[in-house]
């Protein structure tokens, strides 16, 4: 639906997307994730035409549109600062595209009210922008985009001013409402744990590199750089060396001196090595389980987040390492700071980062 063709954007001497090439297909909700400033709003502005590439192409439903402007595309964006129009009430800016296409007056009324319910806006469709909330114009803007069912739909952070109650009943409706239209929806964000939970792929940007396009697993379980494993989730980082190789399983010897056994099929072409041990497959016990991969360590600091305690574990030669502990009232849930415990992860659960 949407290919973008070795694209380079450059402000200036500046290049903000650099070379990025992938495809998104029909119907599917795809994620661009990056920090501020890494490109995501300039590959969007590519995609509906309000700006243009310094190089490469982009084609949409198989025509190349590198160079049409944004209303010869069937494309809508929500812009990340809303672009409503101030002198329209928000009944009105809502219907607007759908007027411009000279929709029937009976048919713009059923999908704005629709659209408008499902947005939680009944309250405000008299007002003017002006006289709305930040949370509340985001709805409309995103009222606005959908309500024109357009083949693709781009979407700046359209959930970032809403609380977070809001927020996750509009991930949830915005992920059903994307299945039941069968729109393309290509989504921005930085926050990584709405990227996972709403999306198909996920294509993780940094300083305007493309760093890895995956399905949601991919990305999380298998991320291909050191950025990537950074950036999704809170994974542990740690440099470590291939000690010997026995069939399958690795022993590495970690940063500090810890050696622990990794489970891999194809062994890296090198000795030194990036490992990602995600916070939730460390196990800690108070005794030792004794077995494959299981060491001491003592309980350097708790945070309490309510389902789930963040840990840091400090462990052989001042290693920390975070690991989550989930309140479920079971007697490994009562460990606490200043604690000696026993951490056990397996070794298909730790990963070799590629680069
Ligand atoms: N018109 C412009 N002129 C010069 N530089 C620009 C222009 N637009 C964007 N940039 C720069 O390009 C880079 C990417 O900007 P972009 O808006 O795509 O970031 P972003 O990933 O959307 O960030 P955020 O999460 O903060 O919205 C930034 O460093 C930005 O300063
Ligand atoms: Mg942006």
């Amino acid at each position: 639906m949407v290919e973008l063709r070795n694209v380079t954007k450059r402000f200036g001497a500046y290049e903000a997307l650099k070379e990025a090439s992938f495809e998104i297909r029909a119907g599917e909700f795809m994620t661009f994730l990056g920090p501020s400033g890494c490109g995501k709003t300039t590959c969007l502005r590519l995609i509906s035409g309000f700006d243009t590439p310094t190089s490469g192409q982009i084609f949409l439903d198989g025509k190349d549109l590198t160079f049409e402007p944004p209303y010869r595309r069937d494309v809508n964006q929500v812009f990340q600062n809303y672009a409503l129009f101030p002198h329209l009430t928000i009944y009105e800016n809502i219907a607007f595209g759908l007027r411009m296409k000279k929709v029937p007056a009976a048919q713009i009324r059923e999908r704005v009210d629709r659209v408008v319910k499902m947005t939680s806006l009944e309250a405000f469709i008299d007002r003017k922008p002006a006289q709305l909330s930040g949370g509340q114009r985001q709805r409309v803007a995103l009222a606005r985009a959908i309500v024109c069912e357009p083949k693709v739909l781009l979407l700046d952070e359209p959930l970032s001013a809403l609380d977070a109650k809001l927020r996750t009943q509009m991930r949830v409706e915005l992920k059903q409402l994307q299945k039941k239209l069968g729109i393309t929806f290509v989504f921005v964000t930085h926050d990584q744990e709405e990227a996972l939970t709403m999306s198909d792929r996920v294509a993780v940007l940094n300083a305007g590199r493309v760093e890895q396009i995956g399905t949601v697993n991919e990305i999380y379980y298998k991320p291909a750089t050191r950025f990537v494993a950074s950036f999704i989730g809170e994974s542990n980082i740690v440099e470590a060396e291939i000690l010997r190789a026995e069939g399958e399983f690795l022993h590495c010897r970690l940063e500090g001196g810890l050696e622990l056994d990794v489970r891999t099929p194809k062994p890296p072409a090198h000795s030194q090595i990036l490992l990602s041990l995600r916070p939730e497959k460390i196990r800690l016990t108070r005794e030792n389980p004794g077995g494959r991969n299981s060491f001491p360590g003592t309980i350097e600091m708790e945070i309490f987040k309510g389902a789930v305690d963040d840990l840091t574990i400090s462990v052989q030669g001042g290693l920390q390492l975070g690991a989550v502990l989930t309140n479920d009232g079971q007697a490994e849930s009562d460990l606490h700071e200043g604690e000696r415990v026993f951490a056990r992860i397996q070794p298909e659960d730790i990963h070799i980062v590629a680069a």
